[in-house]
């Protein structure tokens, strides 16, 4: 069985996902650490995101691999576990660009069916039901308001004793999901047959007893 979910950064995506992973003893499959990963050893080569030759070397030569078990998965890219070096800020302004190249997206979603292949998986990202997965066994489009999404990712940097404003975290959510939306490949959309759960106002657990509910129909 495989479980898509497709959504805006924090519209609950990855703790809802994670978690309905543990209760389903599903595969977790975070496509957005895949691509942050991409964009962290560019970073650290150098290489622009313009430069297609390169990056697609990049992500060839990649190897990444997926450590734990949900909720507890940590990403191991070339040997090193880089699981917070993707999550800093630099990666996150940078990883739109680097993640719009065919160079980057063809061979990560290549390696996103080779990782679930014949696993039940929970899957995540933004292209995970109109382009990884269509024919998955159940869509899910994700939202919430950009309000309640900066005020997660406040909550996410204060847990990291990181003080950022709200309207800072607004702004770039907002640029995030321009660049994410209006991309030529593989743009963010709601997928044909996708559930859409507006997650804004909703608890933890109601998104995940939710989506439970919806793999035993
Ligand atoms: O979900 P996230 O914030 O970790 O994702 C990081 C970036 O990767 C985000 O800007 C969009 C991109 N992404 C993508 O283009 N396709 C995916 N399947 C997953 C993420």
């Amino acid at each position: 069985m495989v479980v898509a979910i497709d959504g805006p950064a924090g519209s609950g995506k990855s703790s809802t996902a994670k978690a309905v992973a543990a209760k389903l003893g599903a595969v977790y499959l975070d496509t957005g650490a895949m691509y942050r990963a991409v964009t962290l050893k560019a970073l650290r080569l150098g290489v622009p995101y313009t430069d297609d030759e390169a990056l697609s070397a990049v992500t060839r030569e990649t190897e990444m691999i997926f450590e734990g078990a949900p909720p507890d998965i940590r990403i191991v890219m070339d040997g090193e576990d880089v699981s917070a070096a993707i999550r800093s800020d630099e990666v996150t302004k940078n990883v739109s660009d680097y993640c719009a190249r065919d160079a980057v997206r063809t061979s990560l979603v290549d390696q996103q069916r080779k990782i679930a292949a014949g696993h039940t998986v929970v899957c995540e990202g933004r292209d995970i039901c109109t382009v990884v997965f269509p024919n998955a066994d159940i869509k899910i489009y994700m939202t919430a308001s950009v309000e309640e999404r900066a005020k997660r990712r406040q909550k996410d940097f204060a847990a990291m004793g990181i003080n950022k404003s709200l309207k800072e975290l607004i702004a770039d959510i907002e640029t995030r999901d321009r660049k994410d939306s209006t991309r030529s490949n593989s743009p963010l959309t709601k997928a044909e047959g996708a559930v859409e759960m507006d997650t804004t106002g909703m608890t933890l657990d109601e998104q995940i007893d939710f989506i439970v509910a919806l793999t035993k129909m």
